[in-house]
């Protein structure tokens, strides 16, 4: 498995785990929705720390591309990090309407930023760093 499967694979899951978590929502299953969007919360965030702690700074080491497009999605995973805080106090409030229109601000950055590292970046990475010890570094942090 390559770096552009591995996390590709792991944007997939995120995407899908937070359908749930608004269906949760529309339904008012209040319960259900705060803990998985926790589980979203968390596996988005695990995703966030393979890539920023494993792959970005290997990627501007093997490539001498500092200021490029990993400082671009730092600052959108701060973005989005941000987007998920105020998301998990409009769950905790039960504000439906605050809730679904954040979620749609992340849905549109996360799916914008996740097409930038799978049609750019994540490609250069295969290209560019040893794949398998990437991978292997990756999964260390655990499954998302
Ligand atoms: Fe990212
Ligand atoms: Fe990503």
């Amino acid at each position: 498995m390559n770096i552009s499967q591995y996390l590709t694979e792991e944007h997939r899951k995120c995407d899908s785990v937070y359908a749930d978590v608004e269906k949760m929502v529309n339904e008012g299953e209040w319960e259900n929705a705060e803990k998985l969007f926790k589980e979203f919360k968390e596996k988005t965030l695990l995703h966030f720390q393979k890539e920023e702690d494993i792959l970005f700074p290997e990627f501007e080491q093997k490539t001498g591309i500092v200021m490029g497009p990993t400082q671009v999605m730092r600052m959108e995973h701060n973005q989005a990090r941000e987007l998920m805080e105020r998301m998990e106090e409009a769950l905790k409030n039960k504000n439906k309407e605050e809730f679904l229109s954040l979620g749609e601000s992340l849905m549109i950055l996360i799916q914008q930023h996740n097409m930038k590292e799978e049609q750019i970046l994540y490609p250069m990475s295969d290209q560019h760093l040893d794949s398998e010890e990437m991978v292997v570094k990756m999964s260390e942090l655990g499954e998302v």
